[in-house]
């Protein structure tokens, strides 16, 4: 799944800092709705995912402070920041005691905002982890879903070795789970309140590898002009997780092999040396074995790091856990889609069951998402499930253009027209069911067709499909 936008509400009647706020929010990389006034603000509340609310106090018709109550009647966990004059801070606090995450006095500055949003983001992430794992208690623990002996076996490694300083080496095929056992692996330990850190050393390009984990001093090289700390110093304390370690290039490995036998290196550039505390946890989904038969992976480095091996199995291998997960995901995307999916028939179930599942648990959350989308009934059916999921090509599904398919191919156009037109009324039903589907909310709507916001909004304005078309106000940015 793609790294998920988080949709950010700012509530002001005041034009400017309604601008202000949603443009620097942007920037930051969060979905900005706006709304004038508290009215407003409880409609949008009502017909979006909203994942946090910034409102000022003082609003014409529904205030701030009302907001703030009605909001978290809907929803508990909805984190509500204030903005507030000076003058009003008795009423800030009655808002803190309301149940408000924090407040921002006028003018405010742009950091502290930033900061008081992002910590209101994480904390509510934390409380939906342990919200998922524990209430049901069927089959979750550290987040993690399952009851088959190979999930058994994790959740015994975990309690063993989570609050230890040890270096965790985390395997398996791709969507398997490496990034949140290794992010459980964090929040159960003591470390927990200090920075999880992650490295995708696939991510990033082989000559700047050393300067972000280790850092640099100014000058070290052309363009440091200032001086910057690496990975390794930004996890002290907690934990850094290098992931896709197999991609590391076999200059560094040894510099890292150091780094983590002495617990100490120096800045690129730099003759200081920096110690750290640091835990370290690896994942891969390559085979290291084979890495290092072929010279691209010391040796060395592997035994370092494969202190506890953790091996996360196939989906495929423990098929048992599919009904449990396809019930965690339901619930999920029932939540954010504002759907009420209840479960899925015993066909749909067998064919999720018989499905290899190459692409494991993030394919099988993918395909749920979708499939809760275009589900119209109170259960998924096999007919909610994508084609390559039943074993049915996609193409079997697109209506013929007419009935005589002779004359029709005949008359003009010939085959490959016809393909055509098939395949943009495929296109137009898949694009208008997806914004049926989620209320006319073009953000949502991307995310389920797998396509950027602006990439559907290129796509409605050919097919001719108006934003805002259906019944629901256009969303606002
Ligand atoms: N046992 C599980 N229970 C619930 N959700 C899970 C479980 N395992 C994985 N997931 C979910 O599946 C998705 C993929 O997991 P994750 O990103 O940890 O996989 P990965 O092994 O790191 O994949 P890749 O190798 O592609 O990076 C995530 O959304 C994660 O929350
Ligand atoms: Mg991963």
């Amino acid at each position: 799944m793609l790294p998920e936008r988080k949709q950010v509400l700012i509530v002001d009647d005041e034009p400017n800092l309604r601008k202000i706020l949603s443009a620097q929010l942007s920037r930051d990389g969060y979905d900005v709705l706006t709304a004038e006034d508290g009215e407003q603000g409880l409609a949008q509340l009502k017909e979006h995912h909203i994942d946090l609310v910034i409102t000022d106090l003082k609003m014409p018709k529904v205030d701030g402070m009302t907001l703030l109550k009605r909001a978290l009647e809907e929803e508990p966990d909805l984190p509500v920041i204030l903005i507030t004059a000076h003058g009003t801070i008795d009423t800030a606090v009655e808002a803190l005691k309301a149940g408000a995450f924090d407040f921002v006095t006028k003018p405010f500055d742009k950091d502290e905002v930033r900061q008081i949003v992002s910590k209101a983001l994480k904390t509510r992430e934390l409380r939906g982890a342990d919200a998922t794992a524990t209430p049901s208690g069927k089959g979750a623990r550290f987040g993690i879903i399952g009851t088959s002996a190979g999930i058994a076996e994790l959740y015994a490694i975990l309690e063993r070795v989570a609050d230890t300083p040890t270096t965790a080496m985390i395997t398996g095929e791709s969507g398997t789970g490496k990034e949140l056992v290794a992010r459980a692996l964090h929040e159960h330990s003591s470390r927990k309140d200090k920075p999880f850190i992650k490295v995708n050393c696939a991510a990033i390009p082989k000559e700047l590898i050393e300067s972000e984990l280790f850092g640099y001093e100014r000058g070290a090289f052309t363009g440091a002009v200032t001086s910057k700390p690496g990975r390794f110093e930004l996890a002290n304390g907690g934990t850094l997780f290098l992931d896709e370690i197999g991609e590391i290039p076999i200059e560094m490995q040894v510099k890292l092999l150091r780094a983590l036998q002495e617990s100490e290196f120096e800045r690129v550039g730099g003759i200081k040396t920096i110690r750290v505390d640091v835990r370290l946890v690896a994942a891969t989904n390559r085979d290291l074995k084979k890495l290092i038969a072929n010279g691209s992976f010391r040796e060395d480095l592997y035994y370092r790091l494969n202190v506890v091996p953790i091996r996360l199995p196939a989906l495929r291998e423990r098929t048992g856990d599919i009904p449990l997960l396809v019930e965690h995901f339901l619930q999920k995307f029932n939540e954010r889609l504002r759907k009420k999916v209840e479960g899925a028939e015993t066909e749909a179930m067998e064919i999720l069951v018989a499905y290899p599942w190459p692409g494991n648990i993030r394919e099988l959350e993918n395909v749920i998402e979708r499939a809760v989308l275009f589900c119209d009934t109170q259960r998924l059916g096999a007919g909610d499930l994508p084609p390559e999921i039943r074993g049915i090509p996609a193409m079997a599904n697109v209506p013929l253009p007419e009935a005589d398919l002779s004359a029709a191919l005949a008359s003009e156009g010939g085959l490959k027209e016809h393909v055509k037109v098939a395949m943009s009324r495929l296109e137009r039903e898949l694009v208008s069911r997806a914004l049926q589907q989620t209320g006319g909310n073009v953000t949502h709507a991307a995310r389920l067709l797998k396509i950027s916001r602006k990439g559907l909004q290129l796509k409605m304005k050919e097919l001719g499909l108006r934003e805002g078309a259906t019944d629901r106000p256009p969303e606002r940015d």
